[in-house]
């Protein structure tokens, strides 16, 4: 069995952020599907938020109101306000670290606008902001590496809690397929989330739910699954992600017809209302046939359009965007519009957490002792029902330092606890063994694409009763299926096919919670939107649902209220 004091599993910025502060005192492992900078983090392009008042005054008040205004009055305001108070100083911090941020004329780190941010607050560098800051955060790991382990190309596959308090984590080294138990004392999780279980998404192949899931399946629930961001401009057809920071440098949405129509959808902010609010008027103008290209489903795309901003500019502000229309579609932005639509991005929902990153099982806030949780894998709540842009890079810094912190001062107090080690392992390998020998009559690929088309058709942008319904209903005959799968390449060494198809069977859960959350939420608030119920229903929903493994194996859903501080909920207006 390998021991090390604290167990990181994700290597984006929560899990990278985490092992800075535990490497202070003990020892640390972080743990990765892949090698650290190809985490996901590293696709957050267009900038960190904090209000540096760099470009205009700013203040932590103003982050703090338009973030909660932002999220649709769902978020926890106890935590948005120790986030947003944090963003200045980590900024500073991770400028100290080698992170390079792009300037202002007069040398101070420039800012730029985004959606639903009343003031430019966007730190940045060019449009490779997570790039960016995963590398600078990896320099800093690469110089702690006497305390920090990197297990690169390793897979997690449980939590193991025993005795009511986490012990470990089970994973397996995917170019051997060997199954291990690691021992910790603390356990972080900082897997990311969940996009890939849509068709259209901007997340890479890793963000399959998988630490998600190990909570659910060892008892934990799981906050707000229903709110999930889709980003307003994600490559046509392929989702991926063409950074809002350029519509932050002044791009224009434009229709099938030649129309800015954000006129019509948000008059004051335009292109720069926050993403739900964009995606959907996006999604209407395309279902109304006024969209680019072919019609009916599936078909018509949105025109990024910034020749207006000219080759110098773009340049300078937004050169991997040009680049990727280049590459994926041929497309130059200096001379043509780049055809997008609304791509899943990024998911509100998560493991619940409090404001120190650890973990809580139930709605009065009790804790599960040496677990915790940081970045996209998490809820905490900040981002309530609609994320803004920014606030993501900057959650995975602050509350992954936070849990770093809060998994020290635990394991510098606790023992290794003996451990069932050979209980935990049979699990995972008698699951692990059925895959092996899975030679059932079903292809794992059509089950993927099937759950992929139903989960954007019917639980994407707008959503209502029956297709949520008829959504559930097909993602649990996809489980059943899924037991009948074959499995074509039974090698041990290097066989992504198993793991694809361990992946696959978390996404499959993860899609069912998602969209079950969904029907049980019968209003519109931030991501989640019910055509059947088209309005905020505060009276009934203000409150963050908690969905757990019931005995017999079906979803139970519980709710838990919202923290409100210093804002109350009014109506949303852009
Ligand atoms: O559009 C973007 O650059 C994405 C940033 C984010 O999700 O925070």
């Amino acid at each position: 069995m390998i021991k090390h004091d604290v167990v990181i599993v994700g290597s984006g910025l929560a899990g990278m952020r985490a092992a800075l502060e535990v490497c202070k005192e003990l020892d640390v492992a972080v743990l990765s599907k892949v090698y650290p900078t190809r985490s996901h983090s590293g696709a957050a392009q267009g900038g960190i938020a904090a209000s540096l008042g760099n470009v205009e005054s700013d203040s932590w008040e103003e982050h703090m109101f338009d973030t909660i205004k932002g999220g649709d009055y769902l978020n926890d305001q106890d935590a948005v306000e120790e986030y947003v108070k944090a963003a200045p100083r980590v900024i500073y911090e991770l400028e100290r670290m080698g992170c390079v941020f792009s300037r202002t004329a007069d040398g101070k780190i420039a800012q730029r606008s985004f959606g639903g941010h009343s003031k430019p607050r966007a730190c940045f560098s060019a449009d490779r902001t997570g790039h960016a800051v995963l590398h600078a955060l990896h320099e800093q790991i690469l110089k702690e590496s006497k305390s920090i382990k990197i297990y690169s190309e390793w897979s997690m596959h449980s939590l193991t809690i025993e005795d009511g308090q986490c012990k470990g984590i089970v994973v397996s080294n995917i170019r051997t397929g060997e199954v291990e138990v690691i021992q910790g004392k603390a356990v972080i999780f900082a897997t990311g989330g969940y996009g890939r279980v849509f068709k259209i998404t901007s997340n890479a192949f890793a963000s399959t739910a998988d630490g998600a899931i190990a909570a659910f399946d060892a008892g934990l629930p799981i906050e707000d699954a229903e709110f999930v961001q889709f980003h307003p401009s994600g490559l046509y057809r392929q989702g991926i992600l063409f950074s809002e920071a350029a519509r932050g440098e002044g791009g224009y949405l434009v229709n099938g017809n030649g129309e800015r129509f954000m006129e019509k959808y948000a008059p004051s902010r335009m292109e720069l209302a926050p993403r739900d609010i964009v995606a959907r008027a996006e999604q209407s103008e395309i279902d109304a046939g006024r969209g680019g290209g072919g019609k009916g489903p599936g078909e018509g795309f949105i025109n990024l359009d910034l020749r207006h901003l000219g080759e110098a500019r773009i340049m300078e502000r937004l050169p991997q965007i040009r680049q990727l229309g280049i590459d994926f579609i041929g497309v130059d932005c200096i001379k043509d519009p780049l055809p997008i639509q609304p791509t899943a991005h990024y998911s509100m929902g998560g493991i619940p957490t409090d404001m120190f990153g650890q973990v809580i099982v139930d709605s009065e806030g009790t804790h599960m002792p040496g677990f915790f949780a940081a970045g996209e894998c998490a809820c905490v709540s900040v981002h309530g029902g609609n994320r803004l842009g920014t606030n993501s890079l900057l959650e995975a810094v602050v509350f992954g330092e936070r849990a770093g912190k809060a998994a020290l001062e635990y394991a510098r107090k606790t023992g290794f606890e003996k451990i069932n080690e050979s209980h935990q392992k049979t699990k995972v390998l008698k699951v692990m063994e059925e895959v092996y020998q899975s030679d059932g009559t079903e292809s794992y690929n059509d089950i993927r694409n099937e759950m992929k088309e139903i989960m954007m058709a019917n639980c994407g942008v707008f959503r209502d009763e029956d297709r949520l319904k008829e959504c559930v209903d097909t993602l649990q005959k996809l489980q059943v299926r899924f037991k009948k799968g074959k499995v074509t390449d039974k090698g041990k060494l290097f066989n992504t096919e198993i793991y694809e198809i361990l992946e696959l069977s978390n996404m499959l859960k993860m899609a069912e919670i998602i969209s079950t959350a969904a029907l049980n939420r019968k209003e519109s608030r931030g991501g989640h939107f019910r055509t059947d119920h088209d309005k905020r229903d505060d009276e009934n929903f203000l409150k963050h649902s908690m969905l757990s493994k019931s005995e017999d194996n079906s979803i139970d859903i519980k709710y838990k209220p919202v923290v409100i501080t210093k804002y109350q909920p009014k109506e949303r207006t852009y």
